[in-house]
């Protein structure tokens, strides 16, 4: 027999750690603070059951058979009146449904990018952003935007992009400050380069008001031309299991994406899609936000007391004002964080090492906590137990 065709060679350019860390899901009384999950008494289970019920019946031509590519016209309306401020007004025109967040991230990768292309992207980036455009075999120039050196229009000159989380950033949970959001805007304006702004944390402030998207930041009163992409989704809002995201943009781009999403699903789940629109226009995703963020800040503020107690002769960190992660460095620059992912696993805690926010898979001196997930009690044995792993490798 004739050997195979080749897989394609972006395969090769991975690393196991992801597979790791997923496989860990299987080992008995293991304490996760790898992941980025919400915890599961955030969902208004009641709540979306009823509306799920109410929406198939009401609603089965748009629930139960195909659905318009860009999204059902009713969800594309609410978002755009949600996201619609005097200055930024909003038509359905600008909005794009996506099958999460993630497949927004997907997709711009799809528009934008022919192979080799440069990305300029926040670092640490969010690995479903790397992995999702691992495909395209990019080349990154990171942006430490905190950093007062950072050359920002350097970074992005000759980019098809600029990629940010600028609330709560995973992984460092860092908030882009206004002056940082306004010199993104002013180098996107002299570069070219689109900037794409995944808030998925943007309603997660626990100390304080949200500060302007930049989005908004960049709206002129007339119909939205500027460079921005914003991405926004329910999963940390409602339930990640709806997988409904959206797009928030200028509509040559929305059309561009459109086309990229006939031929990546066709389209998004219409019932999910009905859920959301009824959860945003009747108040519930508002409704459930104060207890969620009551409950979110409880864990954020156990897991940072707990490695006061137990973590600062190993590690430095600074405590984040939103979203769901603490990121942390290694004192000891002679500890790898691939190293202490597995010894972390062998005491029964599993955190997420730096060097999948790398997009050279190099950087092996942080590690990324996740609050949101577990119970204040197990937070703390979590950190106890990492203590523990630490002190094995000092
Ligand atoms: C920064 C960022 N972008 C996008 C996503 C994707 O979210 P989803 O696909 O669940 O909407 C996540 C999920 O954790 C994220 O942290």
């Amino acid at each position: 027999m004739a050997p195979r065709a080749p897989m394609a060679n972006w395969l090769n350019d991975t690393n196991d750690v992801t597979a790791v860390f997923l496989a860990a899901g299987q080992i008995p009384n293991l304490i996760n603070l790898a992941g980025g999950l919400p915890a599961p008494d955030a969902w208004p289970v009641t709540e979306i059951s009823e509306l799920a019920g109410d929406v198939v019946r009401d609603y089965p031509a748009e629930t139960l058979t195909y659905s318009p590519v860009p999204g059902l016209p009713k969800l594309r309306d609410v978002l755009a009146e949600r996201y619609s401020t005097p200055t930024l007004p909003l038509t359905r025109d600008n909005v794009m449904i996506t099958t999460g967040g993630a497949q927004a991230l997907d997709l711009i990768g799809k528009v934008l990018l022919e192979p080799g292309q440069k990305i300029a992207a926040q670092s640490p980036a969010y690995l479903g952003a790397l992995d999702a455009w691992r495909p395209r075999t990019p080349v990154y120039a990171p942006m430490q935007l905190e950093d007062p050196a950072c050359d920002i229009t350097a970074a992005m000159s000759d980019a098809q992009f600029a990629y940010t989380v600028p609330n709560f950033s995973n992984p460092s949970g860092r908030l882009v400050l206004v002056e940082q959001r306004k010199a993104l805007l002013a180098a996107a304006q002299e570069t070219g380069a689109w900037l794409v702004e995944d808030d998925p944390y943007g309603k997660l402030y626990y100390d304080g008001n949200p500060l302007p998207t930049m989005l908004e930041m960049s709206a002129t009163g007339k119909a939205y031309d500027g460079p921005v992409i914003y991405l926004g989704t329910v999963s940390k809002e409602l339930a990640p299991g709806l997988r409904v995201g959206w797009i928030i943009a200028a509509p040559e781009m929305i059309s561009a994406l459109t086309v990229a999403k006939q031929g990546s699903d066709m389209f998004s789940s219409g019932l999910c899609q009905m859920i959301a629109a009824r959860a945003y226009s009747e108040g519930l995703a508002d409704r459930i936000l104060p207890a969620n963020l009551d409950l979110y800040r409880r864990r954020r503020d156990a897991l940072c007391a707990a490695m006061d107690e137990h973590l600062s002769e190993f590690l430095t960190w600074e405590k984040p004002s939103g979203g769901m992660f603490v990121w942390a460095r290694v004192k000891n620059p002679a500890i790898s964080t691939d190293a202490l992912m597995q010894v972390g696993l062998e005491h029964g805690v599993c955190i997420s090492p730096s060097s999948v926010f790398d997009p050279e898979g190099l950087d092996q001196s942080g590690i990324r906590l996740n609050f949101t997930l577990n119970e204040p009690e197990k937070l703390t044995e979590g950190v106890r137990r990492l203590a523990k792993a630490l002190s094995e490798m000092r």
